[in-house]
């Protein structure tokens, strides 16, 4: 049984703990929040885009801590799971380390690579895991791809196409902030940047070009180059002055002998609430020219959390590796961001 303590209750915090929940493998022992209320069971004031509503929770079997080191030090704690601002990221998670706990840390990993060779180095010293939340590949439709390409049936890779878009998220404090949260590149195009770095390998250089905000790339397109010249690979995103179609995401990937495809997004309905929907369900056209439409279930976000978390469960019980939750492919992100960030503010 891994003994999990989780460090900030926001939304990520209060999916990571309902999650938990739903494993046999793992037991919420402990939670910190510097906000008294979250730690008083009042989480009705949590907010996010997916997931049910706050509630006021029964806390009475956990300990609670107003901070991180606390938690840290309760030796009833072997697996610190980290959902505070991603500015914070680095220093509890190399305390963590330090103190002997495993640590599983939202994405982004850090707001530098500088920080993440560090988390890294101090995992490496303390011989513990360090597993980073990338969660986009446990979705439904990146896991279908994931599995369709590497089953090797439709042979190789040749290029692909990504887009992640959203509306400006006005209720998020600091996101414009380049220390805080690094704004869309950093908080948003980051799962991307992961995806592309899982599927066709580290980028050796990348044009990106697009929209500026506050220092920050706000809209841009990217071209990425890798060693083999034959890989094709684009990824659009950031923050538009949309609020009629606050998310959207999806890709066009290319291989030898088949593509595959989907486009979901937020919109505005006819009677004008949001609601999600595909523009283009996930979809596979074969070598034979015909549309294979795969089932992958009902659409409900919380789910991938459930794969990502068992999958901790699982590598810290040694019987699987970190997979999409590599810490170094995490660190290869931040950096695949940062060389987006450095060719677009040149221009
Ligand atoms: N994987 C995803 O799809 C996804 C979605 C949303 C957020 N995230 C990531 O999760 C992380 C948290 O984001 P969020 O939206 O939950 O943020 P949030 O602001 O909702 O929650 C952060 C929590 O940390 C607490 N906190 C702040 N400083 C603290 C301190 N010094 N000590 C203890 N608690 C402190 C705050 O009180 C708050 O409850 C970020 O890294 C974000 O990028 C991931």
């Amino acid at each position: 049984m891994n003994k999990v303590g989780i460090v900030g209750v926001g939304f990520m915090g209060m999916v990571h703990y309902l999650t938990y929940q739903k494993l046999s493998g793992t037991q919420v022992v402990a939670i910190c929040d510097s906000n008294r209320d979250r730690l008083a069971g009042d989480w009705t004031g949590i907010q996010g885009n997916f997931g049910p509503p706050g509630q006021q929770m029964d806390l009475s079997d956990i300990a609670v801590y107003e901070s991180s080191e606390e938690l840290i030090a309760d030796p009833n704690v072997d697996l610190v799971d980290i959902t505070l601002p991603p500015a914070m990221h680095v220093d509890v998670a190399i305390q963590a380390l330090r103190a002997g706990k495993h640590v599983f840390c939202e994405k982004p990993m850090a707001m530098t690579v500088g920080d993440c060779d560090q988390m890294l180095a101090a995992a490496k010293e303390f011989k513990r895991q360090l597993l980073i939340g990338h969660v986009l590949p446990f979705y439904p439709e990146y896991d279908w791809a994931l599995q369709e390409i590497r089953s090797g049936k439709h042979g190789r890779l040749l290029g692909g196409s990504f887009k992640r878009i959203i509306s400006d998220p006005a209720w998020l404090t600091n996101f414009w902030n380049a220390d805080a949260v690094g704004g869309p590149m950093l908080d948003l195009h980051i799962h991307d940047a992961h995806f592309i770095r899982l599927l066709f390998g580290m980028p050796t250089g990348v044009t990106t070009r697009g929209s500026q905000r506050s220092g920050l790339a706000e809209h841009w397109h990217s071209l990425f180059e890798f060693a083999d010249s034959n890989l094709h690979v684009h990824a659009t995103s950031g923050v538009i002055d949309q609020q009629g179609r606050p998310f959207l995401h999806g890709f066009e990937i290319q291989l030898e002998k088949a593509t595959l495809v989907f486009e979901f997004a937020v919109m505005e309905s006819n009677t004008g609430e949001q609601q999600g929907r595909y523009l283009c369900k996930p979809t596979l056209f074969d070598a034979a020219g015909h549309a294979q439409y795969p089932s992958l279930g009902d659409g409900d976000p919380m789910h991938a959390f459930s794969a990502e978390l068992e999958h901790v469960s699982q590598v810290l019980q040694g019987n699987m590796e970190a997979g999409a939750l590599a810490c170094e492919l995490a660190r290869d992100a931040i950096e695949i961001c940062q060389l987006q960030t450095d060719n677009l503010l040149s221009q």
